[in-house]
């Protein structure tokens, strides 16, 4: 079978082979304990559920708008105004399959060959596999622990070209769970006031998850002229534990640009679920007192396993300050991130996500999105399993 050379470009996903893997061993009645999973343990609460329900039972069964219902958008414009103080109209706003799907099309409707996608590492993973699937080209720009994994004014300034087309923001980070503060993104923004055509895409989905007491900033919330060339990715998966229902959002000030991501999707998947977006304006209106007892769950996990996992000789985690990852160093293992994680699976039947594909081989991602018990036991395995392994380089 011969295949598109645009879909021969894609990486394969190790991060999805180590999860089929997981799979496996556990369907051959292995204990396996996960740590890879990218989504909140929760349910989603009863009462957006039900509004899914009721909106089902009055005949919310047919094509709404490709961008999604009116009322659904409005909600997201009168989220936008409460939680960033960001004047939106629902003609600004698509709303999509999943935020991955916003990203996706954001890209699609924007890069040209050769454009370039500044993508601060370590990233989601899905950024340069867009970018590149697109035909534009992804610039990784490396962050260490020294900077808090955040990118600054001065290495901004290196990576900006004439050919720069879109700035990559993820606040907090999947996989690190660095957020930017207010005077970070300030320092961002006067680099790019000498960029006037550069946009931002600001990929907000952790927005919910910040421990701490820490507050969100969207860079567009900085400067009115900034916020006019940025695009906010937001969505319901891991605010209101709705993963499976596939909503996400573009909050996109050009509405050319708006228009052109809405047609994209209308001659693809059309409208995201009819009864699926009545749950969504559920979640967006009366969502956050749920979204702060999950949040406060997560710190409870993030403070007592990153004690755990700091207490195992040749472990480094880095203290997230959002998201619900932990992004260990592994460098004093000998090992690079894939053979640690294939190791650690077989032998001590733990399951993680190796931070090479996140743009950082010498790092881990653990999730703790998973009960203390699965917590504990696997810095049980991790500690024993450490002691006896050999480090195998590839
Ligand atoms: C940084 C980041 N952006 C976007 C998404 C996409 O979320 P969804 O498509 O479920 O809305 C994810 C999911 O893992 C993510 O980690």
């Amino acid at each position: 079978m011969e295949l598109s050379r645009r879909v021969l470009s894609v990486a394969p996903s190790i991060t999805l082979a180590i999860a089929a893997k997981a799979k496996e061993m556990q369907s051959q009645g292995l204990n396996v304990v996960s740590l890879s999973a990218g989504e909140p343990d929760f349910d989603t609460p009863a009462f957006i559920k039900d509004a899914a329900i009721a909106a089902l039972q009055k005949g919310a069964t047919r094509y709404t708008p490709a961008v999604g219902t009116v009322e659904l958008r409005q909600s997201i414009c009168a989220k936008l105004k409460r939680d960033q103080g960001l004047t939106f109209t629902p003609e600004q706003i698509v709303v999509s399959v999943g935020a991955k799907h916003a990203i996706f099309n954001v890209f699609f409707a924007l890069l040209n060959p050769e454009d370039e996608v500044i993508i601060p590492a370590p990233y989601w993973l899905s950024y340069p596999e867009m970018v590149t699937v697109l035909g534009g080209k992804s610039v990784c720009i490396p962050t260490t622990e020294a900077t808090g994994f955040k990118i600054t004014a001065e290495v901004l300034k290196k990576a900006l070209t004439p050919k720069t087309k879109i700035l990559v923001l993820n606040s907090p980070s999947n996989p690190t769970g660095a957020v930017y503060s207010k005077q970070e993104l300030q320092n961002l923004v006067g680099v790019l006031k000498a960029f006037p055509k550069v946009l931002i895409l600001s990929d907000e989905i952790y927005e919910k998850l910040i421990f701490d007491g820490g507050q969100h900033f969207s860079i567009a919330q900085l400067d009115p002229e900034i916020a006019s060339r940025t695009i906010i990715v937001n969505g319901h998966s891991k605010a209101y534990a709705m993963t499976g229902w596939r909503l996400g959002y573009a909050a996109i000030p050009d509405k050319q640009l708006a228009k052109a991501v809405g047609s994209i999707q209308s001659h693809s998947t059309s409208n995201p679920t009819s009864f699926a977006q009545a749950g969504g304006i559920a979640a967006l209106d009366h969502g956050d007192e749920d979204a702060r007892r999950m949040r406060d769950v997560f710190q409870k996990r993030r403070d007592s396993f990153y004690d755990r996992i700091r207490a195992i000789p040749k472990l480094k985690p880095f203290k997230p300050q959002g998201a619900f990852y932990m992004f260990v160093n592994i460098a004093e293992t000998g090992m690079d991130s894939i053979t640690f994680s294939e190791k650690l699976l077989a032998e001590a039947h733990v399951a993680l996500v190796p931070g090479g594909p996140f743009g950082a081989d010498q790092y881990v991602r653990m999730s703790f999105a998973c009960s203390d018990q699965n917590l504990e036991e696997a810095g049980r395995r991790l500690e024993s399993w450490l002691k006896q392994a050999q480090p195998v380089h590839k």
